[in-house]
């Protein structure tokens, strides 16, 4: 039997890490299978090309290269964890997937579309999420919960430290990937208390991929 695949999307301080937590405890209530995993990295190789793109050592490469780097990743993140939780017939809930790549290197780091699209089908391969949670928060408030997470003396990453404007456009990107595509994406409010975020997002999995009313 194939498992279940849901991404987890959203700007900087969504609580993404937060809500993946408390949907795979109640999955497990339920009596499922659960793997979490996050992007990018979940394999030691991919863990490792996060250190460089998150330092800011890839930065120079441009939107471009940084996409490859992100797509090398995913590739060895799908081959090694995702597709085979999926063939064994486990809940698969990743923070971030490729839609990130859209919206970070594509639409607001202006990564051609045609390159974007063949690395995608690349790293991607056949495992395509059955479900997309994009959890919505203005850039501000998640700005300010990720300085909080990081502590004093952590500093931001290379793409926390991009200007107010490059994250609302990123806010904008998200949304519109979920207009546009509302039978694999639902959008939840980030802002509401984790609780009630938390329900939204149970809501969303059970009536579609559980079947059945919560
Ligand atoms: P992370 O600390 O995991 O951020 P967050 O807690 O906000 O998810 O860092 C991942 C960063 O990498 C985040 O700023 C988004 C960025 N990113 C991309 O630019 N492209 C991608 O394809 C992925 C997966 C992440």
């Amino acid at each position: 039997m194939a498992g279940r695949f849901i991404t987890f999307e959203g700007g900087e301080g969504a609580g993404k890490s937060t809500q993946i937590r408390l949907l795979a405890a109640r999955l497990i209530e339920h009596g499922e299978e659960v793997v979490t995993t996050r992007e990018p990295g979940g394999t030691p190789t991919a863990e490792a090309i996060r250190r460089v793109l998150l330092s800011g050592l890839a930065e120079k490469l441009g939107a471009e290269g940084e996409a490859v780097l992100f797509a090398a990743a995913r590739a060895d993140h799908v081959d090694k964890v995702i597709a085979p939780a999926l063939k064994d017939g486990k809940w698969v809930l990743s923070d971030r997937f490729f839609d990130s790549t859209r919206v970070y290197q594509g639409i607001a780091g202006g990564a051609d579309a045609g390159l974007l699209n063949a690395l995608e089908r690349v790293a991607v391969n056949s495992a395509w999420p059955d479900l997309t949670i994009i959890i919505d928060v203005p850039p501000d408030v998640g700005l300010a919960r990720a300085v909080k997470r990081g502590g004093a003396e952590a500093s931001p990453d290379r793409f926390e430290r991009d200007d107010i404007a490059i994250h609302e456009q990123r806010r904008e990107a998200f949304l519109a990937i979920a207009r546009r595509d509302p039978a694999r994406c639902v959008v939840v409010d980030g802002t509401a208390s984790e609780a009630a975020t938390a329900e939204a997002i149970w809501q969303a999995v059970s009536a579609r991929l559980l079947g059945q009313a919560a």
